[in-house]
């Protein structure tokens, strides 16, 4: 049966699909309402009207869905430049910062983000947030070696950090093997500053704070579908 989450992520999946024009170079972001996108996607390359598209998958996971969905793959080697990236995010704030990672893929998402010329983001109303980390915990990509050693640096930030454990309690491992922190700080009063602090720490990959990346983000809710910074963001 298909819920009333799921039926606003397609919805908001094909008004972001909408935007792909035949013979683009599209981003495949990774999570559930992403995978919508990437059904969108090869449903529309199936019937003809996606002729000549190639997308670049945000993850392991995503590369083997959009194979399975028929949905031709390119690497950023080959395309370093994208027209455009759908993807989705965890929790959305109305300047258009996102937290993302919520799936462990936020390392390839933030790279793919940055070679595209438009980040699309796709969610639900239940993503939007008036202060990022209101509903979230903050995902931090670290390296393996030494990473007891951030416990303290994010309690010193007012955080409390849980290890993101996968199957029968092993750690989770991304796609480049590092470890997922998640550090729930509460709502954040900077957003931006956090950013900065994190990035300057050793041992740390990535943070899931996309800010400054995204051109428009598409919801949907019960009232319809929407645009926060329109549609020619
Ligand atoms: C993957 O690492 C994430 O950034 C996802 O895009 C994010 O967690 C949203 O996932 P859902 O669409 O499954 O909620």
């Amino acid at each position: 049966m298909t819920t009333s989450v799921e039926r606003l992520k397609r919805q908001a999946a094909e008004a972001a699909v909408d935007l792909i024009q035949p013979g683009m170079v599209v981003g495949l972001g990774a999570g559930s309402t992403a995978l919508k996108a990437i059904e969108c996607i090869g449903e529309r390359v199936a019937d003809g009207r996606l002729h000549g598209i190639v997308g670049v998958p945000c993850s392991a996971q995503v590369a083997s869905d959009a194979q399975r969905l028929g949905v031709p793959l390119t690497t950023l080697d080959e395309h370093p430049v994208l027209d455009l990236t759908i993807d989705g995010a965890d929790e959305v704030d109305p300047q258009l910062r996102v937290i993302k990672g919520g799936g462990g893929a936020l390392l390839r998402e933030k790279i793919v983000a940055q070679a595209s010329r438009r980040e699309i983001i796709i969610v639900d109303e239940g993503k939007l947030s008036d202060r990022l980390g209101t509903t979230w915990a903050l995902p931090v990509e670290v390296i393996p070696f030494g990473w007891r050693t951030h416990l303290d640096f994010f309690a010193s930030l007012g955080a409390t950090v849980t290890v993101r454990t996968a199957d029968r309690n092993a750690w989770f491992r991304t796609d480049s093997g590092n470890l997922i922190l998640d550090c729930n700080f509460g709502p954040m009063a900077d957003p931006d500053a956090l950013a900065a602090v994190l990035e300057s720490r050793a041992g740390i990959v990535e943070h899931g704070l996309f800010i400054g990346l995204v051109s428009a983000v598409v919801v949907a809710g019960k009232d319809g579908v929407w645009w926060l910074g329109g549609k020619k963001g």
